[in-house]
């Protein structure tokens, strides 16, 4: 079975669906974390970011305990996929109809063989059009850029609330405008607004749904 969890940055919908996984024994796969992990392999090996080929470029994922692990070509890059650095450009990679091919193969192998949640842009729209049950997450931006920032402190960054605001309207417009699987409401989707929910909130809203769709298919 697929849930599928859309929705732009910071909208809440990777801690969600970390805690609704947990609760089903579904495997939470988190598809931006592949979009980073090809990000963190061009910063890191200084290559440029607008050119991936997809054969220079073997994308694999792992779970070590809980934690999804992403590899290119054999190596680890996890420990950066969450610099602020890779998240601004994780957004224009993610417009290269290479990199979403790259990174397409990938999540339908591993996902179509588990019970999985997939949070992402384009999962109900274009990965998985078939998911038996499909969110749309959303919240307003003032709040979206506090709970980056937030985490952004706790990783010691000084980077500033307005910035981080500015970089998450600047991801929202690619991710929104860009030609291939833009980030948009599947129409079957389930529209969550979190912006004045809380974390529990949302995920008993999920459980809701998944249980009523269960009474729905006896
Ligand atoms: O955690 P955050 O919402 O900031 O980003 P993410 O989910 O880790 O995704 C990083 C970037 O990858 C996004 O800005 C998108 O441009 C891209 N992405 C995508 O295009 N399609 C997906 N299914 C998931 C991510």
């Amino acid at each position: 079975m697929i849930i599928a969890v859309d929705g732009p940055a910071g909208s809440g919908k990777s801690t969600v669906a970390d805690i609704v996984a947990k609760k089903l024994g579904f495997i939470h796969f988190n598809s931006g974390l592949l979009y980073r992990g090809i990000t963190a392999y061009l910063l890191k090996n200084e290559l440029d970011i607008n050119d991936v080929k997809k054969e220079d470029i073997i994308l694999e994922t792992s779970f070590i305990g809980d934690v999804q692990h992403v590899f290119v070509n054999g190596e680890d890059y996890t420990p950066y996929l969450r610099e602020n650095i890779v998240s601004i450009n994780s957004t224009i990679v993610g417009k290269n109809p290479i990199t979403r091919q790259i990174v397409d193969d990938c999540q339908r192998t591993f996902c179509s063989a588990n019970n999985c949640i997939i949070d992402g842009r384009d999962i109900g729209t274009h990965v998985f059009p078939n998911a038996e049950l499909k969110f749309y997450v959303d919240c307003n931006v003032k709040v979206r850029a506090k709970r980056r920032f937030l985490e952004e402190q706790e990783k010691n960054s000084n980077v500033s609330l307005k910035a981080i605001e500015m970089q998450i309207i600047e991801r929202d417009e690619t991710d929104k405008n860009r030609k291939i699987a833009p980030l948009v409401q599947a129409p079957d989707a389930i529209y969550i607004d979190t912006s004045d929910l809380t974390i529990d909130q949302v995920v008993e809203l999920m459980m809701k749904y998944y249980y009523e769709l269960g009474l729905t298919q006896k």
